[in-house]
């Protein structure tokens, strides 16, 4: 089969790294989905992958998280789904990724597709939807009922990927009061355009930007940017028992002490966790990929894709990666076959 990654023998960091492959097609095992991919995209995971240091095992490294695609076969333990079934999902780091034609996934991190998305537009959601809703939902137990509503969320970097599922998830499922940042005046409209109560701008002072918005604190902030940058920001700007959700790892240790006069909750939130370690409760992400999947099909939830490559090869993934590296990139870039 055809795949993009880089060869075993290659220990060149840059996005040149990524060629075109020709690898012996795998084998579905136990609960594995074998799954022709008909689209993926790229997060800022694929860069901090590729620019690693890699394992000597002889094997070249195939990366890529986010993926769209048919069920072909299945392994003798699925229960989930069948061939033809149309399914999107994240997977495992620990396994090879989804840039190939075809691709194993255990069918218990992956959900039913859309039916009313493209396969490039469902390639765009699983990362950033299971990190958002993991992180809403889960990590800071805001209710997905409603019971929340009113409540105030601030999105530090709402424009990315992660930020654009966020915001949307927040607004229909929560019902809460989302202030977003961007810095640019398409990152700003874009965010309105998702939902976005109050756009402020993160190159500027926060706290006097709520300020003048007569926002004094939020209940919760989802940090999708620099922890170390914004911690005494959060530690300001947090009502008194609110919480706190980094997704980005700090290069430093933090200053946990600034959360404990207002008893903040802090939580990190790691989207692949669950297939890490591979928990007992790995089937919710098959669980929030179906609820993910009725709100796109209710209307409730909009295409993130900003730009799409017509081709799922080497020239067009290093281009793809490209973007994403430059660290400005909104909503999400896509390839498809
Ligand atoms: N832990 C997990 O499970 C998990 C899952 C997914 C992603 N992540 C991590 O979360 C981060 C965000 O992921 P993503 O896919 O949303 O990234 P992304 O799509 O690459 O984010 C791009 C956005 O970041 C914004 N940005 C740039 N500099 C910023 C700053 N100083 N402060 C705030 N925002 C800034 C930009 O907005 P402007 O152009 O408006 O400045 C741009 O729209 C990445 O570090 C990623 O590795 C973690």
């Amino acid at each position: 089969m055809k795949a993009i990654g880089i060869p075993a023998d290659l220990y060149s960091h840059g996005a040149d790294s990524l060629v075109d492959l020709d690898l012996a097609c795998p084998v579905a095992g136990a609960r594995d989905l074998l799954v022709r991919i008909e689209a993926v995209s790229v997060n800022p995971i694929d860069i901090k992958m590729r620019s690693a240091r890699p394992h000597r095992d002889g094997q070249p490294r195939i990366l890529g998280w986010d993926a769209a695609g048919t069920v072909v076969d299945v392994g003798p333990q699925t229960t989930l789904f069948a061939p033809g079934d149309r399914v999107f999902y994240a997977g495992s780091i620990v396994r090879p990724g989804c840039n190939a034609e075809l691709h194993l996934v255990d069918e218990r991190l992956a959900g039913a597709m859309p039916t009313s998305m493209s396969f490039a537009e469902a390639a765009a959601l699983p990362v950033a939807s299971l990190a958002g809703w993991e992180a809403l939902f889960e990590r800071m137990h805001i209710s997905d009922d409603g019971s929340d509503a009113g409540k105030s969320l601030l999105v530090i970097g709402g424009a990315g990927g992660v930020g654009s599922v966020a915001i949307q998830l927040a607004k229909t499922v929560g019902q809460l009061h989302v202030i977003a940042t961007a810095s640019r005046l398409q990152s700003q409209a874009w965010c309105r355009h998702l939902g976005a109560d109050l756009v402020v701008d993160h190159r500027g002072d926060l706290a006097a930007q709520l300020h003048a918005s007569e926002i004094r604190a939020v209940d919760f902030i989802l940090c999708l940017s620099d922890t170390d940058r914004y911690f005494s920001t959060m530690a300001t700007l947090i009502k008194p028992h609110g919480h706190i959700c980094c997704l980005v790892e700090s290069m430093s240790p933090l200053p946990m002490n600034e959360l404990r006069g207002k008893s903040v909750s802090f939580s990190w939130e790691g989207m692949f966790t669950r297939s890490l370690h591979a928990t007992p409760d790995m089937i919710e992400q098959h669980r929030i990929l179906n609820r993910v999947a009725e709100l796109v099909d209710a209307g409730r939830l909009r295409s993130i894709v900003k730009e799409c490559f017509a081709g799922v090869n080497a020239t067009n993934l290093r281009q793809a990666h490209a973007l994403v590296e430059a660290g400005n990139t909104i909503g999400k870039v896509v390839l498809e076959t």
